[in-house]
């Protein structure tokens, strides 16, 4: 089998982040979600790998380069606009040749990898194996209805009556006879190639599309409030090592990595927590659920449950920092320059809420 990421987009929701940044290059718990992708599909035993790439391609080849790393083969494949999830398919087509595959999205990530559900679709003669998961709100979904033999017999996107409550999960399983579908479809009404009449186009046409029920979590990190859930879930599973300088006047719980080069000074840190490369932090309270990224400093300062990306510098805050998502290079400092009032540079979309 082959695997075939998708990592091209815009990730307008994710912006001002995105403005800067390829989303699925954003770092959970302090490794991008794209290298947590590449890494379950290696462990799934596939070592040929496609990435679709859109205008960050750039930056995700230089961050990915050859796959050695992972020990697996890159090939990106260049997608002149993100013109939907089965364009990227059918741009792939000489990539995948007659292979079966997994399609996986570069900004999903999944408790628990992918092993099973491919070695499943390996074993069978189903063309087409589609991952559902039970969801609280499925009007917001892609959703799947089933007859009694458990196949798919229609999706249909965020039904305001929905037939179940299973959400189609962004890992696909196909054959070749994918590329008759994807070929077959018209762009939706967003002018998009849709993954999902591509899948029905499947079914319409007697191929066999089967389910495979997730029973662990799933997060589509979409917008910030998924990258922090992502980050509160992937934290909380984490091994934890401290290869980092803790002082004696700190206390750090079990539940906290601090990497190479990192200085704990006089501080409380709570887990699950990770303390990237490189950090300091001074005279300060982080913790729970946070992720501080490499050669970033806190000092006189509190955040919980947060994400603070490189290079950047959290000093004298008065408040303790909850629920937020900072880049790389911010300063977060107490101004001693009057007039004493907020005083601010930020870029298009970015989200302040005060006290
Ligand atoms: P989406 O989250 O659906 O789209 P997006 O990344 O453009 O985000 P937004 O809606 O906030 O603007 O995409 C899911 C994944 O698939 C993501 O990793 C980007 C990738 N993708 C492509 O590679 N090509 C495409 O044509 C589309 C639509 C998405």
């Amino acid at each position: 089998m082959k695997g075939l990421i998708l990592s091209g987009g815009k990730g307008t929701r994710l912006r001002p982040l995105t403005f800067t940044r390829a989303k699925q290059l954003i770092p959970i718990a302090n490794k991008p979600v794209l290298f947590r992708v590449i890494e379950a599909i290696r462990d799934a035993g596939i070592d040929e790998v496609g990435i679709v790439i859109g205008d960050t391609g750039d930056e995700i080849r230089q961050a990915v380069g050859a796959g050695s790393q992972w020990g697996v083969n890159i090939t990106y494949i260049p997608q002149s606009a993100p013109l939907g999830l089965a364009h990227a398919v059918k741009i792939s087509q000489e990539f995948l040749g007659d292979d079966r595959f997994v399609m996986f999205l570069g900004d999903n990530v999944i408790q628990g990898g992918i092993s099973p559900l491919i070695s499943q679709f390996a074993d069978s003669d189903w063309n087409s194996q589609i991952v559902l998961t039970q969801v609280d709100e499925p009007e917001h979904y892609g959703v799947a209805e089933l007859d009694e033999q458990q196949q798919i017999v229609r999706l249909v996107e965020k039904p305001r009556v929905p037939p179940s409550n299973l959400a189609l999960v962004g890992i696909y399983m196909f054959d070749h006879h994918i590329f008759e579908a994807v070929n077959a479809i018209q762009p939706s009404w967003r002018g998009e190639l849709e993954i999902t009449d591509a899948i029905q186009w499947l079914v319409d046409h007697g191929r066999r599309v089967f389910p495979y029920i997730h029973n662990g979590w799933w997060i589509d990190t979409g917008k910030s409030s998924d990258m922090l859930a992502a980050n509160d879930r992937v934290l909380a599973e984490i091994c934890y090592e401290v290869n980092g300088y803790v002082d004696r006047d700190s206390k750090i719980d079990h539940l906290v990595t601090v990497e190479a080069g990192a200085e704990i000074i006089n501080s409380v840190v709570r887990g699950p927590t990770i303390i990237g490369e490189g950090c300091r932090i001074v005279n300060s309270y982080v913790g729970p659920f946070t992720s501080i990224h490499n050669q970033t400093v806190i000092e006189n300062s509190e955040i919980e449950h947060s994400i603070v990306l490189d290079n950047s510098h959290i000093r004298d805050v008065p408040s303790r920092i909850v629920d937020s998502i900072i880049g790389r290079e911010v300063e977060v400092t107490v101004s001693p320059i009057k007039p004493k009032a907020y005083k601010m540079t930020l870029g298009d979309n970015s989200k302040v809420g005060l006290l």
